[in-house]
C-alpha cells in the first residue's frame, strides 16, 4: 500500500463538510493525508474536520464560498498557510436548481455556474503556482452522469457538469508537464443532501434511478454497510462498466 500512501500530504476538499466531499475527504485522510474542509457552513466543516481528524491525520476547516473567485483564492492561500503547502485538489463543491430551462432566470443560471464550473477553474488557477512548487499534484474534478447525458429538469447544471470534464481534460493537456495529474470523477445517483432535496422535488425520482441502475440501488458516499442483506465494505463497489483510459493523457489531447 505504500503506492497509496499519502502521509506528507496536503489535500483541499471543497464541499469536504459533506455528503460526497466529506467520503473523499475520509478516504484521503485513511491513506495520511492532511485536509482542509472547505465550505460555507462553521458548525458543518468543524463537526466534519473533528470527524476527519479521528484518522490522526491533521484536519481544519476553511471557510470559503468558492461561488466567488475571491473564495477560490483565499481557500488555496488559507491552506497553505495553515498546512504549508497543497498537493491535491478536490473541487467537489456543488449545487443544483431544479427547474424547465424556459423557466430559469439569468442570476438562477450564473450561481449554478459559478459554484460548479467557474469554481473548479478559479481554484485550479489558484493551486497551480503552490501544486508547482511541491513538484507536481493531483486535481480531481466532479462531473456527474450530467458531464454525459442531459436532465430536462437540470439545465444550469448539466451544462456545469459537462464543462467539468472538458476542464478536466484541458488542463491534464496543459499542466502534464508539471507533473499534474487531472480527472474528473462523474458519480452517479448518491444518497447525499442534495439528491434528498431531488427526491422530494422530481416526482418517482426515487424509483426510476433503481429501476434504471444495474446495481439496483442508489451510491453511498462511504459505501453501503449491507446490500440486499449482505456486508458491503469495499470502496470500489459502485465502479462498473467503465473503461478508463491509463495513457498519460494520450486520449484526452485534441
Ligand atoms: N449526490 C449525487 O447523486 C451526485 C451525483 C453526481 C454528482 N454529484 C456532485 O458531487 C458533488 C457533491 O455533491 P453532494 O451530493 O455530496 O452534495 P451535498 O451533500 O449537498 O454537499 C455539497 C457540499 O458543497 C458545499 N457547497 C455548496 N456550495 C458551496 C459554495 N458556494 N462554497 C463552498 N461550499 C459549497 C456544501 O457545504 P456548505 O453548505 O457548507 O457550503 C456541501 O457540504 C457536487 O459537485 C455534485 O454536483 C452528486
Amino acid at each position: 500500500m505504500k503506492l497509496f500512501d499519502l502521509k506528507g500530504r496536503v489535500a483541499l476538499v471543497t464541499g469536504g463538510n459533506g455528503g460526497i466531499g466529506l467520503g473523499m475527504a475520509a478516504g484521503l485522510a485513511q491513506a495520511g493525508a492532511a485536509i482542509a474542509v472547505v465550505g460555507r457552513s462553521k458548525t458543518k466543516g468543524e463537526a466534519a474536520a473533528r470527524q476527519l481528524a479521528s484518522h490522526g491525520v491533521e484536519c481544519a476547516f476553511i471557510a470559503a464560498d468558492v461561488a466567488r473567485e475571491a473564495g477560490c483564492r483565499a481557500m488555496v492561500h488559507d491552506t497553505v498557510a495553515r498546512f504549508g503547502r497543497l498537493d491535491i485538489v478536490v473541487n467537489n463543491a456543488g449545487t443544483n436548481i431544479r427547474k424547465r430551462p424556459e423557466a430559469y432566470d439569468a442570476a438562477e443560471w450564473h450561481h449554478v455556474i459559478d459554484t460548479n464550473l467557474s469554481s473548479a477553474f478559479h481554484a485550479c488557477q489558484a493551486a497551480y503556482p503552490e501544486l508547482c512548487k511541491t513538484g507536481g499534484g493531483k486535481i480531481i474534478n466532479i462531473g456527474s452522469m450530467t458531464s454525459i447525458f442531459g436532465l430536462a429538469f437540470a439545465t444550469a447544471y448539466a451544462a456545469s457538469k459537462g464543462g467539468i470534464m472538458q476542464l478536466s481534460k484541458s488542463l491534464a493537456t496543459a499542466w502534464a508537464k508539471d507533473n499534474i495529474q487531472v480527472n474528473a470523477v462523474l458519480p452517479g445517483w448518491i444518497d447525499t443532501d442534495l439528491t434528498r432535496n431531488a427526491r422530494t422535488q422530481v416526482e418517482g425520482l426515487h424509483d426510476r434511478v433503481v429501476a434504471r441502475t444495474p446495481a439496483g440501488r442508489w451510491g453511498c458516499p462511504r459505501g453501503p454497510r449491507r446490500h440486499r442483506g449482505v456486508p458491503r465494505q469495499r470502496g470500489l463497489d459502485f465502479v462498473t462498466g467503465t473503461a478508463i483510459p491509463i495513457d498519460g493523457g494520450y486520449s484526452a489531447q485534441g
